[in-house]
């Protein structure tokens, strides 16, 4: 009788556990407004949108400025080439599957500089190879234990300060999950690397980083429709573009710009703005990146514009609480990057980035994909975790929380192998 209870007892709880789960999803994305998204194929005076060449000139144009003006923050201007520093020639690395090479570009104006410290492994005995540029969170030096990685561009005996500090309590290669490095290296790929700190410091601050470089005798802030964070990062992308195109150790044409969270953001914006990148990887990037805002569905534009302000423009301000007035919607930024491949990747347990709301957005932009003849997802409904979809447009929902795996990689370089071979 007591087993009989107990088992009875298991059962129930076993279905009211799945009730409760369905429960709650179909009960969460109730919660998502009605919306109507800003139309991708219709100008702002009305005219539609048929051909590429309507895309190309009239459309296209039209959002990049939306995005600029009112989101991102406009790039106020240009400096001069940098100062290339080769820190490290071509090395052998990596149990001499790669060669390592190590670059500082150095930009200045008057008394304001930056220093961008770069990594590039790239695989032993290919020339000219296809590599991932992305930049990392904390330091190059956090990517591997490699122990000839420099540490903001300095040998260990050499560190001074905040680096010194950093080195201290930050292990060689503690980053390294998020990094697939030996398989990126064994599957033909280089990789490009550096810390989005060296571009702009990733703090509620315009008086460092890149910004004040580029300021009028008068500023000590960018205007409302200039750059926050976002901006200045994929400025930093553009200008790691330039010395790559110099570079005889990679093929220039095959840069695949990846990006992970606030940096998968930064990718879909600077794969926007450069069309030199030849495909634009956005992961787990969320509310400001791939998600479309007007779903208010985990991170909202209020929340954003709130804990991150400087990452935006200021004008982004004014669509808090307030996104059906926005002249565009995340769709769009992905729609710019057509007809390059694009891939939108989530995370099943990564609500406040709203995989929905992503995988949406993906397929909308489909649309302007569809003008080039290519196929994007318009086929496809939300698939179950761990199905990628891999066209013109890639996306997958990885099993698990808000991170770069394994897995994610994998899926990258069989998008990448599937269009650059
Ligand atoms: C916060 C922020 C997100 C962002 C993430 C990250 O969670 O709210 O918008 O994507 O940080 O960059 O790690």
């Amino acid at each position: 009788m007591r087993t009989k209870f107990i088992l009875f007892g298991l059962i129930f709880s076993l279905f009211s556990l799945t009730a409760q789960r369905t429960a709650t999803t179909i009960d969460e994305e109730s919660k998502v407004p009605k919306y109507i998204l800003p139309e991708l194929l219709k100008s702002d005076s009305g005219k539609k949108i048929e051909t590429q060449i309507e895309w190309e000139r009239i459309r296209r144009p039209e959002i990049l400025e939306h995005f600029a003006g009112q989101m991102y923050g406009k790039i106020p201007g240009t400096l001069p080439s940098p100062e290339v520093r080769i820190l490290e020639e071509g090395t052998l690395a990596i149990d001499d599957k790669a060669i390592r090479k190590q670059v500082q570009l150095a930009f200045k104006h008057e008394a304001d500089s930056i220093c961008m410290n770069i990594l590039i492994y790239t695989p032993n005995k290919k020339l000219m190879a296809p590599v991932f540029l992305g930049y990392n969170f904390a330091g190059n030096y956090l990517l591997h234990n490699d122990p000839f990685i420099l540490i903001d561009g300095k040998k260990e005996n050499e560190l001074s300060g905040d680096s010194f500090e950093k080195f201290k309590t930050q292990k060689r290669g503690e980053r390294n999950s998020r990094w697939a490095i030996e398989k990126i290296i064994e599957s033909g790929y280089g990789l490009v690397t550096l810390n989005y700190n060296d571009v702009d410091p990733d703090k509620n601050d315009f008086s460092d980083g890149i910004h004040s470089l580029l300021y009028n005798s008068y500023q000590i802030k960018p205007e409302d429709d200039q750059w926050g964070s976002i901006s200045a990062w994929a400025w930093g992308m553009s200008r790691v573009m330039d010395y790559l195109e110099t570079e005889t150790l990679i093929n220039e044409k095959k840069v695949i710009l990846f990006g992970h969270s606030r940096l998968g953001k930064t990718s879909l914006w600077a794969g926007a703005l450069d069309q030199r990148f030849s495909i634009v990887i956005s992961n787990n990037s969320g509310c400001g990146g791939a998600a479309l805002s007007r779903r208010r569905f985990g991170e909202k534009v209020s929340d954003i514009t709130t804990n991150w302000s400087h990452w935006f423009a200021k004008n982004f301000q004014k669509y808090s609480e307030n996104e059906s007035s926005l002249p565009i919607d995340q769709h769009m930024l992905i729609a710019l990057i057509a007809p390059r491949p694009v891939y939108v990747a989530s995370a099943s347990k990564d609500s406040w980035a709203d995989p929905r709301g992503e995988f949406i957005s993906a397929k909308q932009a489909s649309k302007v994909y569809k003008l080039y003849g290519m196929q994007g997802i318009e086929l496809y409904d939300y698939p179950k975790v761990n199905t990628p979809i891999h066209q013109s447009i890639g996306y997958h929902l990885r099993e698990g929380k808000h991170d770069v795996t394994v897995y994610d990689w994998t899926q990258y370089i069989k998008f990448a192998n599937m269009h650059l071979n």
